[in-house]
């Protein structure tokens, strides 16, 4: 059985508007595109006080901070290998 990638984002107000929103579309996106649906553990969490250096976003339990969408998804494609044909276009 090939292990989850396991990525929560904070959705509270502060890292959805500094780029969560964002970042949680592209990922869908990405989950969708690439059939990763049984690879990728997508969740959401609430607030945890650290407003101020979002968005924060854990990737399998490893806290990052001020993340952009291509960043995210090439941690993302570091793990489970890039979709062939490059890296897919990123829509906002
Ligand atoms: S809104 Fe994300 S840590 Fe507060």
């Amino acid at each position: 059985m090939t292990e989850k990638v396991e990525i929560a984002l904070c959705m509270g107000s502060s890292c959805f508007m500094r780029g969560n929103n964002i970042l949680l579309r592209a990922l869908e996106d990405s989950i969708r595109e690439n059939a990763w649906e049984d690879r990728v553990a997508l969740s959401g969490l609430r607030c945890e006080n650290r407003c101020g250096q979002g968005p924060n976003v854990f990737v399998d339990g490893k806290l990052y901070q001020g993340l952009d969408a291509g960043t995210l998804l090439d941690l993302l494609f570091e793990r489970l290998g890039r979709p062939q044909g490059g890296k897919p276009s990123i829509r906002f």
